[in-house]
């Protein structure tokens, strides 16, 4: 949260932390530095990982505690696998896991001598870089409302543990610039992470509004779209979710215009943030509630995903657009059967109160076509229970009218760990929406829901290639990983901005 891991690069000929790692790969291979550095301890370190049967696995680490003939009070070793075969992610989550190692030994300052032997998979700036993004993911801590920092013994803490972490590699210069970009991703992630994990108290539509507002500093464009202005837009769809509760709702544009022209036509990234989701006068079951705190999730991706742009100054025209409201019963709330006519014109018979993430985007999908004009727009969304029951919560689910945006998406799922599967749009799906009485109705049948969901929102696409990306499984209480110990992943920053530097920046004229 506030207090982040420093990150700095240096020659390996820089004098060590009092905590240093080292990295051993299979076959206790090591790079040429480690190498000397087990010389000047007499060959201990390989000594010590023979009796430790140490291997050199991914994921496996031994410590030697004051080993002589190093000047450092702790050497943890940890095992790089095979590194001829690893992949971007897997140096990024080793980051990780040698972050936790290092962490767990009470520093506040530490070294990792980021050296291996050849060959390899990556230059070794890339591998330096990778590491520390790792590092740094893992270090996130969301503890803003702990009032006393405890240890695992429930003793309280001395330090903040970890502060500084110094990345000896071959040429620092080279891995300070490769991590420049990583660096400003992992502050979107954060960003995205801080968003979902405050609890709806502390953010409301409004107070998430004034949070983005603040990314005006970057050199974002921000603008906030109030009541009236939403009601002079008729976003009566997305108004009617927010009826119900004492907090008005909020739309939020971000623009970051770095391409080389400004006329060149956006990418456009809408986001479902309901700050609170009870479900509405149909009202969801006690059990599991407080999770709906998340609800959120999309809004808060694409805000981290907007912060990164900026902050690496990416060569590319992206618009955000987020639809922030919180669906609450009351005397005011809308009811089960009302019939509302969106921004579109198209009128929505509304049989359950709780399907109200599509009739945000509706509307936001709408003004995003009518105003922009864009190259494409990606929604991101904590849709719908069904999505999970379908993928769990290791892919999210992918929709899309344009098979070469499904394909450009996947594959920057793919290189970053962020995963996604593509399902399936069709007619005969489409017609379960049809609404007796209006045009459509905002729930489908018992099967399906997660594909119903999106065939509603695709009555809100006209000609723009459109991905749906439904988050729900991955967004919030996430499982931990490598590189993430916190209950919102910031899933999807890191996705999205691989997506436009890869296929849209070199591209951009
Ligand atoms: N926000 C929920 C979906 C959700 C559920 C997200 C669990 C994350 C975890 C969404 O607004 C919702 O309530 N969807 C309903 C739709 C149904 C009423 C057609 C659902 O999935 O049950
Ligand atoms: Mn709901
Ligand atoms: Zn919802």
């Amino acid at each position: 949260m506030s207090e982040r891991l420093a990150i700095a690069f240096a020659p390996f000929k820089a004098p060590l932390q009092p905590v240093a790692a080292l990295l051993c790969a299979e076959e206790l291979a090591l790079g040429p530095e480690t190498r000397s550095l087990d010389r000047k301890a007499n060959g201990m370190v390989l000594r010590a990982a023979e009796a430790a049967a140490f291997k050199g696995k991914a994921k496996t680490s031994f410590e030697l505690l004051a080993p002589a003939g190093l000047d450092v009070s702790r050497l943890i070793v940890i095992g790089a696998g095979q590194p001829d075969q690893a992949k971007e992610t897997d140096w990024v989550n080793l980051g990780g896991y040698l972050y936790a190692q290092i962490a767990a030994r009470k520093s506040e300052e530490a070294s990792v001598v980021a050296d291996l032997p050849d060959p390899r998979s990556r230059s070794a700036a890339d591998i330096a870089a990778d590491i520390a993004f790792g590092a740094l993911l893992r270090s996130y801590r969301f503890n803003k409302y702990t009032t006393r920092q405890k240890d695992e013994n429930g003793e309280e803490k001395k330090n903040d543990g970890l502060a500084r972490l110094v990345v000896h590699t071959q040429d620092p210069e080279a891995a300070e610039a490769a991590f420049a970009r990583r660096k400003a991703v992992a502050n979107g992630m954060f960003l995205a992470r801080d968003l979902v994990n405050e609890p709806a108290n502390m953010l409301g539509p409004v107070d998430f509004a004034e949070r983005v507002k603040e990314l005006t500093s970057l050199g974002l464009e921000v603008e906030v779209l109030d009541v009236d202005a939403l009601k002079e837009l008729k976003m009566n769809a997305l108004l009617a979710v927010g009826q119900g509760s004492a907090r008005p709702p909020r739309v939020v544009v971000l623009q970051w215009n770095g391409a080389r022209s400004r006329r060149s036509k956006p990418l456009c990234f809408i986001g479902k943030g309901v700050c609170f989701d009870t479900g509405g006068l149909s009202m969801k079951p006690a059990q599991g509630m407080e999770d709906m705190k998340g609800d959120m999730g999309g809004a808060a991706c694409v805000a981290g995903l907007m912060q990164a742009l900026a902050e690496r100054r990416a060569n590319v025209n992206a618009v955000g657009i987020l639809g922030l409201t919180e669906n609450m019963p009351s005397g005011t709330a809308q009811r089960p059967g009302d019939i509302v006519t969106s921004m579109s014109g198209q009128t929505i018979e509304v049989l359950n109160t709780d399907a109200e993430g599509r009739l945000v985007l509706a509307d936001v999908l709408w003004y995003a076509q009518e105003r922009f004009k864009p190259r494409f727009m990606v929604d991101l969304a904590t849709l719908t229970g069904a999505i999970m029951i379908a993928l769990g919560k290791e892919y999210a689910g992918l929709f899309a009218n344009d098979d070469k945006l499904a394909a450009d998406l996947i594959e920057a799922g793919t290189a970053t760990g962020e995963q996604l599967w593509r399902m399936p749009l069709a007619r005969a799906y489409d017609k379960l929406i049809d609404s007796r009485i209006a045009d459509m109705k905002n729930i489908g049948g018992r099967h399906g829901g997660a594909i119903t969901a999106a065939q509603f929102l695709q009555r809100f696409v006209k000609d723009t290639p459109w991905a749906h990306i439904d988050v729900a499984g991955v967004a919030m209480d996430s499982p931990k990983t490598d590189i993430s110990q916190s209950w919102a992943s910031g899933w999807g920053v890191r996705l999205l901005d691989r997506m436009i530097a890869d296929k849209y920046e070199r591209t951009e004229k």
